[in-house]
C-alpha cells in the first residue's frame, strides 16, 4: 500500500513512524512534512488550504491511501477532493468535519444525539453581550465559533476579562460562543469511524496550558499521555455507547456521515463525562502517546475507516504499559515563535518533529511553535515519563521550554473523577 499523509506536525511523524512498521506499507509520503518525517517519508510539496493540490498530489504519487493530519484541509474539502479522484481517504468530508469546524454545528448535533454537553449560547451582536455573560459564571468559558488552534477559548472567573475577550472576538467579526464551565478532569477519546462503525483507541489526557501546574494561556497541547488509569471502569464503552455512537448515527442521518478520526475532549464530570469540544482529525500530541502503544499495523486499519470496513477488523492490540509525550516548544510560544534556531539531539528515539525543517548546510533548524514530541514508553507512568524526559534532556534548542509535570499527578494517583 502506498501510504501518503498530509500535514506537517509531530501527529504526522508519529502516523508515519506507525506506517514505516506496517509490512503492508510499500511506500510512504509526506506532504509538506517536516524534517523528522523526511527521514521515513518522501517529502512532497503541498498547499494545505488547496483541496484540488491534495487530490492532484495524491494522483501523481499513486496513493492507495491518504491519511489527511490537520483540520483546516478536512474543513476546506480536502477529502472530498480525494476520493472524488477515487482515491480511498482517511478523513471526512467538509460536511461533516464541521463537527469541529463549527461549534455551533457541534452543539446542534450533540443536541439531536442527546449528548451530554456544557449549556451554550452564541453572541454576533456586541450589545446582546452583557445580557449573556449575565445568564453564565461564576467561572466563564468564552470561545471563538470557528476553528483557532485550541488558542481561541478563555476560562476565567473574571467577568472582565471574559467581556474583553468576546468584544476581541465580536470585533474581528467572529461569533462568539459562550459556556457553561465543566468541572473535572478532562480525557480525549479518539475513535476510529466509517461513517458507522466505531472503533476506540486508549483514552489519553493532554495538557492544554503552557506552564506547569496548569498555569498560563491555552495551547494546541503541551504533552499528552496514554492510558488513563484513573478512569471508572468500563468508562470507553460508556463514552462510545453514550456520546459517540449515537453522534456518528446523528450525522449519517443528516448527509454528513463521518469518515475518519472523530476526537471527543470530555470532562468527567460529577454527573458523568460530558462534551468540551469534538475534533475531526488525531489529536496533537495525544496521538505520539497513544500510536506509541498500538501494535495493530495502522494501514490496514485506517484504510478499513476509509473504505467502511472496520466491522471486519479483528480487535485492537495494544502494548501494555503507558506512554508519555512531552511537547519541546520555542521561546515565545504560544505567542509569536521564535525561529530559525539550531536543534541538537533531534534524530534520537522516540523524537518525533513538528515545526523543524532541514536547512541547505544539513542543520535541523526549528521552523514552528511547538517543535518537537519526545516520547517515552514503560511498563507504567512513572517509567515512561522518565524515559520522555531523559530523551527530553539530550535534545537542545536555545530558549525552548517544556513543561515538568506532564502526567505527574496520574502517576502519583492524584487525578480523580469528582464524587456526584
Ligand atoms: P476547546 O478549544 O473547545 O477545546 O477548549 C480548549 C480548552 O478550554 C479545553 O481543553 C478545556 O480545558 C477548556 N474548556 C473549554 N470549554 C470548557 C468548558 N465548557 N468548561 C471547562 N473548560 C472548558
Ligand atoms: N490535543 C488538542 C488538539 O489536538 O486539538
Amino acid at each position: 500500500m502506498r501510504f501518503l499523509v498530509i500535514g506537517s506536525g509531530a501527529r504526522e511523524h508519529a502516523l508515519v513512524l506507525a506506517a514505516s512498521h506496517d509490512p503492508a506499507v510499500t511506500a510512504i509520503a509526506c506532504a509538506p512534512g517536516n524534517a523528522g518525517t523526511a527521514a521515513l517519508a518522501e517529502p512532497l510539496g503541498v498547499d494545505l488550504t488547496d483541496p484540488s493540490a491534495i487530490a492532484a498530489l495524491a494522483e501523481q504519487w499513486r496513493a492507495d491511501l491518504v491519511v489527511i493530519g490537520p483540520e483546516v484541509p478536512l474543513v476546506t474539502g480536502a477529502a472530498d477532493a480525494v476520493r472524488k479522484a477515487g482515491i480511498a481517504c482517511f478523513g471526512p468530508s467538509a460536511a461533516a468535519a464541521r463537527i469541529e469546524g463549527s461549534k455551533a454545528f457541534a452543539k446542534e448535533v450533540m443536541t439531536a444525539a442527546g449528548v451530554a454537553t456544557a449549556h451554550s449560547e452564541v453572541v454576533d451582536n456586541p450589545a446582546h453581550l452583557d445580557a449573556a455573560l449575565a445568564r453564565f459564571g461564576p467561572t466563564w468559558v468564552v470561545k471563538d465559533d470557528g476553528l483557532a488552534a485550541g488558542k481561541g477559548v478563555v476560562v476565567t472567573t473574571d467577568v472582565e476579562q471574559a467581556r474583553k475577550h468576546a468584544l476581541m472576538l465580536l470585533d474581528g467579526g467572529h461569533p462568539v460562543v459562550l459556556e457553561s464551565f465543566l468541572d473535572g478532569p478532562e480525557a480525549s477519546l479518539f475513535c476510529l469511524v466509517d461513517g458507522r462503525t466505531v472503533v476506540p483507541l486508549l483514552p489519553a489526557q493532554d495538557f492544554k496550558r503552557v506552564g506547569d501546574g496548569d498555569s498560563g494561556p491555552n495551547t494546541g497541547g503541551m504533552g499528552a499521555y496514554a492510558p488513563l488509569s484513573w478512569v471508572p471502569d468500563g468508562f470507553v464503552g460508556d463514552v462510545v455507547e453514550r456520546i459517540i455512537q449515537p453522534v456518528v448515527d446523528e450525522m449519517a442521518e443528516r448527509d454528513s456521515a463521518f469518515t475518519g478520526l472523530l476526537y471527543a475532549g470530555l470532562a468527567l464530570t460529577s454527573d458523568g463525562p460530558q462534551v468540551i469540544e469534538f475534533n475531526c482529525r488525531f489529536g496533537d500530541p495525544e496521538t505520539q502517546a497513544v500510536l506509541a502503544l498500538l501494535r495493530t499495523p495502522i494501514a490496514g486499519l485506517l484504510h478499513a475507516a476509509a473504505t467502511g470496513t472496520l466491522a471486519e477488523q479483528p480487535s485492537l492490540e495494544w502494548a501494555d504499559g503507558s506512554a508519555v509525550t512531552v511537547v519541546v516548544a520555542a521561546d515565545g510560544y504560544p505567542g509569536k515563535p521564535l525561529v530559525g534556531d539550531v536543534i541538537t539531539g533531534g534524530e534520537a528515539e522516540g523524537v518525533l518533529h513538528a515545526g523543524t525543517r532541514r536547512r541547505e548546510d544539513g542543520a535541523v533548524v526549528s521552523s514552528g511553535g511547538r517543535v518537537l514530541s519526545v516520547v517515552g514508553t514503560g511498563p507504567d507512568l512513572e517509567a515512561a515519563r522518565a524515559e520522555a524526559y531523559e530523551r527530553v534532556s539530550r535534545v537542545s534548542l536555545a530558549g525552548a521550554h517544556h513543561r515538568t509535570d506532564i502526567a505527574v499527578r496520574a502517576a502519583r494517583g492524584e487525578v480523580s473523577v469528582p464524587e456526584a
